[in-house]
């Protein structure tokens, strides 16, 4: 990958150090737009469990028609190294997937900055260390940051992309734009928070959900069927703004307007901090609403979520294929 980033996904060469379920799942998501992986893993039985795991995946996915080329044509651009040296040979961005250990990772961040090429990327798997506990005491620090995805990602294409203070701002956008270019859906997590963005949204609703149990206001089973059967059906294709924005006759403004005193209630009453809705919020969400979906969209926008909400409900009717 070159520092003037007139690179595509096709020309670069991607090292992924520890291959277990994510880097055996990350050497997928790569090969399959064209780059060539070499995967490295301390144990070699694991290399070669590796090559299985993303052999089946290939498989399912071109039996799910989600494969543009042979499953054999995609697995050639995938070898398996046996030291991490030679892993790293030639290689323009480095996806660390090795086990959540911070001293483990720090020890491979240190040998990975003396040994990749200057310009590589060090991006690491990691759900919950900052790039900073990471890397932070590294000579090649603003070449590092985190690319956190979510397991599996050659099925479900979300990564936050997480920087330190020091991560270079030409690095934060070759490894969105890389992330972009093999077909994922990244964002930018524009400073250093612990859980990121994804899991401090799992979290917070698990956090309730634990609440409402504990509190016998529901079991576990009708919570899991609160969101499997309810909000996960919007959520598989749309998030919260999406959703309030498409619930109210007024958008998102009328949405939250309608419920900003339940959903203050709601959090003050769990001692959590007041929710920013004062008007100048609202004002600035809603017309960033308006900016993506145009007011004059909005008849087309519900009919398209319940067409989607349609082909969910006959999917998952559907008999599953091994009943
Ligand atoms: N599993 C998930 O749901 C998930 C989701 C997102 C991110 N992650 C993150 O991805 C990373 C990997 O997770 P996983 O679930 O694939 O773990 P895993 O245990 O399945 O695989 C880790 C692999 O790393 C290898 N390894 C450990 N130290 C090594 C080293 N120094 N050099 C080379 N190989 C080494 C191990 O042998 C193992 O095969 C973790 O940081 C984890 O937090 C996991």
């Amino acid at each position: 990958m070159s520092t003037g980033d007139n690179s595509t996904a096709a020309t670069e060469r991607v090292a992924i150090i520890g291959t277990g379920l994510v880097g055996a799942s990350w050497a997928v998501v790569f090969a399959r737009a064209g780059v060539m992986v070499t995967g490295f893993d301390q144990l070699p039985a694991q290399r070669e469990h590796a090559l299985t795991l993303i052999d089946t995946a290939l498989q399912s996915l071109a039996q799910a028609g989600l494969l543009s080329e042979s499953p054999a044509v995609v697995r050639a651009r995938i070898s398996m190294a046996e030291t991490l040296d030679r892993a790293i040979d030639g290689a323009s961005y480095v996806q660390e997937s090795i086990a959540e250990s911070l001293p483990a990772k720090q020890a491979l961040f240190a040998q990975l900055d003396d040994a990749a090429a200057p310009e590589a990327i060090l991006a690491s798997s990691t759900s919950s260390f900052p790039t900073s506990a990471i890397a932070g005491e590294l000579a090649g620090r603003s070449r590092c940051l985190v690319a956190h995805p979510v397991n599996p990602p050659h099925l479900i294409p979300f990564v936050e992309v997480s920087g330190a203070e020091f991560t270079a701002a030409q690095v934060i956008e070759r490894t969105l734009k890389l992330q972009r270019d093999i077909g994922q859906s990244p964002i930018h997590v524009r400073r250093e928070i612990e859980g990121f963005v994804l899991n401090r949204l799992q979290w917070s609703l698990l956090a309730e959900a634990c609440r409402l149990v504990a509190d016998g206001v529901a079991s576990i089973d009708e919570i899991d069927a609160a969101l499997r059967d309810g909000l996960g059906r919007r959520w598989a294709f749309m998030g919260p703004f999406e959703v309030g924005d498409l619930n109210a006759p007024g958008g998102l403004a009328d949405y939250l307007s309608r419920f900003a005193p339940t959903i203050q209630a709601i959090a003050t009453s769990r001692g959590a901090q007041p929710v920013p809705l004062d008007s100048e919020f609202v004002e600035a969400v809603n017309a960033n609403c308006r900016q993506r979906w145009p007011a004059s969209e909005r008849e087309a926008r519900l009919a398209g979520r319940d067409a989607r909400l349609l082909e969910l409900a006959a999917l998952l009717a559907a008999p599953k294929p091994s009943s």
